[in-house]
């Protein structure tokens, strides 16, 4: 008998799908799985406290010969998954950028799962590639980014920036998709970012064959935001020197401190030296949003591109980022490609999001922004985003009250950095970085550390629609209590 039923599993796992009525009773299952899953999420730890390799003893070491029933798998993901996770849902997640799950955000990423298209052209999925445009368009509106933006999503501001650059390097060195950078007369690029800024500049300098060493990391003021000064002075020297300065990337809301650059300041030197202008608003981008917030994206206007990640800021689940340029055509010169293969499914005229990047298969991504957007509405984005700086606002003010902490930086949007300094100033560093270890650990909650100055400091992220009040609380005792215990 058993072996029966083994045969006809195996049958049923190569042959055809799931009969309906089983596959309904899974989708019950799993619909049932996922409402406990975040009823019941704050019973969890935040965070294992596993060593490596704790998962992969668990499970056999080659995969199954023959087919397994669904709900032994979903047992084992309640069982080996599930604990070998940092819940990044939790509502005591505090670390990074908090980014969240809501229920209209799960319900958007089970709802492309049946559909399962590849939006590479207009053709191969009409629907997934006008509400691509649809959604960058109501979110270009929704920030107050000027129409002459155009955008395209991808899964990440790494590849945004990566892909704006490559515009940037054609601007600088026309030809150079079709020729490549070598045995040509070429100067070396430049590329500026601020000491803050993230590392996805110059990993795409990396691969685009600009070098990493050719970006430059300038100073940053007493607020984290680029030297203005020093930028003009780096420039005027790289000139001097036989380089050529290709591009900015400006940040609005740093990784560390959330800090934000000011781009007019910085488009008005690189309009004055023809230089790229990218803004790299993955997190800041979508506080814009918020009317009190919108003189972060003051002086957009000037430059070539931005790109903003949702899945940090406006709630749709990751992976979701859009590159806006000035311009968009520009970008689908670089990478405008037609195979063969797909000739017959290329409209003339119509979007073919294949044409403005690396990439060829592309997920519908734009569903889930679109099911996310209108079920929180506008007011409902602001509404979480305001809640953000609210609660980051108030752990600030209880940190300026209590003489055994300092902040490290002003709190910007949903970013808190803060230190310990309650005892001798040469172990402090240590010191704070075992309060983050030691409360990581302990599963209660998550948090993230830094180095600002060179001096490390505990760093707080809200972003969790989850977070409450009381949750940040509950955080500010474990992190007091835990400096009493170090
Ligand atoms: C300011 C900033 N830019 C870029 C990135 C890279 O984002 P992604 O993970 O989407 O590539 C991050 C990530 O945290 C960031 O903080």
């Amino acid at each position: 008998m058993q072996e029966r039923q083994q045969g006809l599993r195996s049958k049923l796992s190569q042959l055809g799908d799931t009969p309906p009525e089983e596959f309904r009773k899974q989708l019950h299952e799993l619909a049932d799985w996922i409402a406990d899953f975040r009823e019941h999420l704050e019973q969890l730890r935040v965070a294992p406290n596993d060593n490596p390799g704790t998962l992969r003893a668990k499970l056999p070491e080659r995969a199954p010969e023959e087919a397994e029933p669904f709900a032994k798998i979903l047992s084992d993901v309640d069982r080996i998954i599930v604990p070998g996770m940092v819940h990044w849902s939790h509502p005591m997640f505090l670390g990074y950028f908090g980014w969240t799950s809501t229920a209209p955000g799960i319900l958007g990423e089970i709802l492309s799962a049946p559909l399962n298209v590849n939006a590479m052209t207009w053709r191969t999925c009409p629907a997934a590639t006008e509400l691509e445009t649809v959604v960058i368009d109501w979110l270009r509106e929704w920030i107050g980014l000027s129409d002459e933006f155009d955008g395209v999503v991808y899964d990440t501001a790494s590849v945004g920036i990566m892909h704006a650059l490559a515009v940037a390097r054609e601007d600088a060195a026309p030809a150079t998709r079709k020729l490549g950078l070598t045995d040509r007369d070429l100067p070396r690029f430049r590329i500026y970012i601020s000491d803050q800024a993230h590392s996805a500049a110059e990993k795409a300098a990396i691969a685009l064959g600009l070098g990493e060493e050719n970006v430059i990391r300038v100073p940053s003021d007493d607020q984290f935001r680029m030297d203005v000064n020093s930028l003009g002075h780096n420039v005027a020297q790289d000139r001097q020197n036989g380089f050529q300065p290709m591009a900015v990337v400006a940040t609005v809301g740093t990784t560390a401190t959330a800090s934000v650059d000011a781009i007019p300041e910085i488009a008005k030197i690189c309009r004055e030296e023809k230089i790229w202008l990218h803004i790299d608003a993955a997190y800041g981008g979508g506080f814009a949003i918020v009317s009190e917030y919108k003189w972060l994206s003051n002086g957009w206007e000037l430059a070539d591109s931005v790109v903003i990640n949702p899945h940090k800021t406006v709630f749709v689940p990751l992976d979701f980022s859009v590159l806006y340029v000035r311009g968009l055509e520009r970008l689908r010169r670089v990478f405008m490609l037609v195979p063969e293969v797909l000739r017959g499914d290329t409209i003339e005229g119509e979007k073919n999001y294949m044409d403005y990047g690396i990439q060829l298969g592309r997920r519908f991504r734009a569903l889930k922004a679109w099911v996310i957007w209108r079920s929180l509405g506008r007011a409902g984005v602001v509404a979480g985003l305001r809640e953000q700086i609210r609660l980051a606002n108030l752990l600030a003010g209880w940190i300026k009250k209590d003489d055994r902490f300092e902040l490290s930086a002003e709190p910007s949007m949903g970013v808190v950095c803060f230190r310990f300094i309650g005892a001798d100033e040469k172990k402090l560093d240590q010191l704070n970085s075992n309060i983050v270890e030691r409360i990581n650990a302990s599963g209660r909650a998550y948090l993230t550390q830094t180095k600002l100055r060179g001096r490390t400091v505990i760093r707080i992220g809200l972003g969790n629609v989850l977070t409450t009040e009381e949750h940040l609380r509950k955080g500010w005792e474990i992190v007091r209590n835990t400096a009493a215990d170090l």
